[in-house]
């Protein structure tokens, strides 16, 4: 009877785990392409703000639509942007995927001259800008053959004639539907399983032909075990692993095994969960130890760790207390999920983030992190007080805090005044404070990754409370992957951060300094109007010419000490600072901040011209000084110093 029982738990558990296991954002890059032209001559500090805008429009639309296409600027410096997720993906990994890409795609920014556009493949979406029209473009010379390196160790020929006959009849399906088509050949020893899909705009036609001439590409990798033709108009892919999900799509060739094992696996459990809950019935309350002892074996014993633990939150309990995650109980969207009101059973406030991705994967790891941040105590912290990982989405508990964020008390012109001098002051203190927490004085040493408005929240004392902490990077490995799923907000991250992906203390440096800057001048970095996203800009103009009091917030009319807003400001300049180096630590930033300590004299911040009149005083040396050395070393072409000295 019991080995019956744990059979069939044994089964529900394999059952669980089919169902989500195959959860992949395929955020795998395939190959990541910078156009390099010289034809017009767009103004690079302009064509930047464009890009920007463009990537931050962009992200909307692939929430809601899957793809993504729009223009922003005019003239020589207008940015053209598209992207698109392959069409397999479901919306969570489709955004998950893209918000990766979209960091990474960064790197093909106008740093060094002749870059005006880039194209980033990654296994699960798409993502190009460039400086001309190019929607409707099937074929660029710039496209890719990326094969797979090993060979395939079987029948060669066989294998060869198989995929290609399966990536021809993909590309013949595909423009009949829909732009899209999966399947794979299953003959003997050598099963292939391929995807073809051509981008949203190109009509049927044009798919074709762009396709015809991937297959071409593509037969120039085999027999390798896996090829891509990666064109501007389409992607083709071939793999001996299953690497697409076919839930809900046709398919060439026959496929659909594994979802007939989950099929019959589903009958045959729920047949045997009939025959438990009666055998359940019967020996209720006769060997109740005994079955709990078999069923903790049988699950591992990590899952009685995690629920043995105080970390630990039922899914369903935090699925009513959210009010099964109604949108009313919104209270806001990041990058890595959406953040849900919720009131427990004891009548206790919580925030509830419900996570894009699964943590299935890595429940361990996943759950000994948890462990180690809900162990971080600081009053400029908001507390992490849980998760919930054995449900069917994985979430995060952390304290309610009654208070919105400063990004809404700063933008929503209803609460705009009720943010004192005093106010934003204290609150600029209590952010650097707990950021000198994260960064130098818990044992965990973490660095935040996400500095900005929208992470910062307000108690009912307006005191700061940093949000979101818990999904940052620990310090010194990244040992989760979640970090990796955090897009951090383009006019936050700093340029060695968006370039080479080094990420140190100092990336969070160069955001808090944004962040001081905004709730001094009451403007958004990120709101990319012409003149708005220049404030670092224009601050540093207004330094140059020692009237930085001029920068501050209008609305505050003239509530403020000009002596204290110079000093803020002077520091927000000092942390936004193009060297890591010569960015103060956080700590030094409390102590700048608290005391009359010396602020020492800013070098100019990234991304500016210097055709743009700025402080004459400032030494050259510290541009010209090369970019502290890099972590990451990559394999693509990348500049060497990302600030073009003149
Ligand atoms: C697979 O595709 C189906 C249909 O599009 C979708 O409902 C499902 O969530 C996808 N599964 C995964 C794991 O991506
Ligand atoms: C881009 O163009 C510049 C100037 O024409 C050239 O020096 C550089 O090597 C090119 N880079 C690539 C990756 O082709
Ligand atoms: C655009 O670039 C071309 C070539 O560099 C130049 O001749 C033209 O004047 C520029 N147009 C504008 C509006 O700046
Ligand atoms: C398809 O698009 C191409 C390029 O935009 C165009 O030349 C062609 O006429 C279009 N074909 C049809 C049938 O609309
Ligand atoms: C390709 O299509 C033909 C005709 O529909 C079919 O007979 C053949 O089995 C297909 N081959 C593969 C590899 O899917
Ligand atoms: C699999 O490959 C081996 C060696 O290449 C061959 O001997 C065998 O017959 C193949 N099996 C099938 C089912 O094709």
């Amino acid at each position: 009877m019991y080995s019956l029982l744990s059979f069939v738990l044994f089964l529900s558990f394999l059952l669980l785990f089919l169902n989500t296991a195959f959860s992949d954002p395929r955020a795998t890059q395939a190959a990541l392409v910078c156009t390099n032209r010289t034809a017009a001559t767009p103004d690079r500090q302009t064509f930047i703000a464009n890009f920007l805008a463009a990537m931050d429009s962009v992200t909307p639309q692939i929430a809601s639509q899957r793809y993504a296409r729009t223009v922003e600027g005019t003239g020589n410096n207008t940015v053209y942007a598209f992207g698109e997720c392959m069409k397999d993906l479901s919306q969570n990994d489709c955004n998950l995927c893209f918000a990766q890409c979209k960091t990474q795609v960064l790197r093909c920014l106008p740093f060094q001259k002749g870059t005006r556009g880039g194209k980033i493949f990654y296994d699960g979406c798409y993502l190009r800008y460039d400086d001309y029209e190019f929607f409707g473009e099937a074929l660029s010379p710039a496209d890719r053959t990326v094969c797979g390196t090993t060979g395939f160790g079987g029948k060669r020929t066989a294998f060869r004639v198989n995929a290609l006959e399966l990536v021809k009849n993909l590309s013949a399906e595909a423009p009949r539907n829909d732009g899209f088509f999966v399947g794979s050949v299953d003959r003997g020893n050598s099963t292939v399983y391929g995807l073809a899909q051509c981008w949203e705009y190109l009509n049927a036609s044009s798919c074709r032909s762009c396709l015809q001439s991937a297959v071409s590409e593509i037969d120039s990798c085999l027999p390798n075990v896996e090829g891509r033709a990666l064109n501007a108009g389409c992607y083709l892919r071939y793999s001996t692993d299953k690497f697409y999900n076919n839930s809900g799509t046709d398919a060439v060739g026959g496929d659909g095994g594994v979802r007939h094992l989950a099929t019959i696996l589903a009958v045959v459990s729920s047949v045997l969960a009939v025959v438990m809950v009666v055998a359940t019935v019967i020996f209720f309350g006769k060997r109740k130890l005994a079955r709990s002892r078999r069923e903790r074996k049988q699950l591992g014993a990590l899952v009685t760790v995690v629920n043995k633990s105080e970390l630990n939150f039922k899914y369903e309990i935090l699925e009513r207390a959210t009010n099964y995650f109604s949108n009313s109980n919104k209270l806001g969207e990041g990058g890595s999920g959406s953040v849900y009101k919720g009131i427990l059973p004891d009548g206790k406030a919580v925030a509830v983030k419900r996570l894009f991705f699964n943590t299935r994967q890595w429940v361990d790891q996943f759950f000994n992190e948890v462990n180690l941040i809900s162990t971080v105590h600081h009053k400029n912290l908001v507390k992490l007080l849980g998760c919930s990982i054995t449900g069917p989405e994985s979430l995060l508990v952390y304290e309610y805090v009654p208070n919105h964020s400063l990004a809404q008390y700063l933008f929503d012109k209803r609460n705009a005044h009720q943010l004192t001098w005093d106010m934003r002051y204290s609150i600029i203190v209590g952010t650097a404070e707990g950021l000198a927490y994260l960064h130098e004085e818990s044992r965990l040493r973490i660095i935040h990754r996400d500095i900005k408005l929208s992470n910062i929240l307000l108690d009912e004392n307006f005191m700061a409370k940093i949000a979101d902490f818990g999904l940052a990077r620990l310090f010194p490995e990244d040992k989760t992957h979640i970090s990796t799923a955090i897009a951090g907000t383009l006019g936050y991250m700093a340029p060695e951060y968006i370039v080479r992906g080094k990420l140190t203390e100092k990336a969070d440096v160069y955001s808090f300094g944004v962040l001081v800057i905004e709730v001094v001048c009451g403007k958004r970095i990120s709101s990319f109007t012409q003149d708005s996203y220049n404030i670092l800009q224009m601050v540093w103009n207004l330094y140059g010419s020692a009237r930085l009091y001029e920068a501050v917030d209008p609305s505050l009319a003239s509530r403020f000490q000009k002596e204290q807003a110079s000093r803020l400001l002077q520091i927000g300049l000092l942390c936004t600072q193009a060297s890591a180096e010569l960015r103060p630590s956080m700590s030094m930033v409390v102590k700048m901040l608290t005391d009359n300590h010396d602020i020492p004299k800013p070098t100019q911040p990234p991304f500016l011209n210097s055709n743009n009149v700025g402080p004459s005083s400032i030494s050259p040396g510290a541009y010209n000084s090369r970019p502290d050395s890099y972590s990451q070393s990559s394999g693509n072409d990348m500049t060497e110093s990302w600030i073009e000295p003149r």
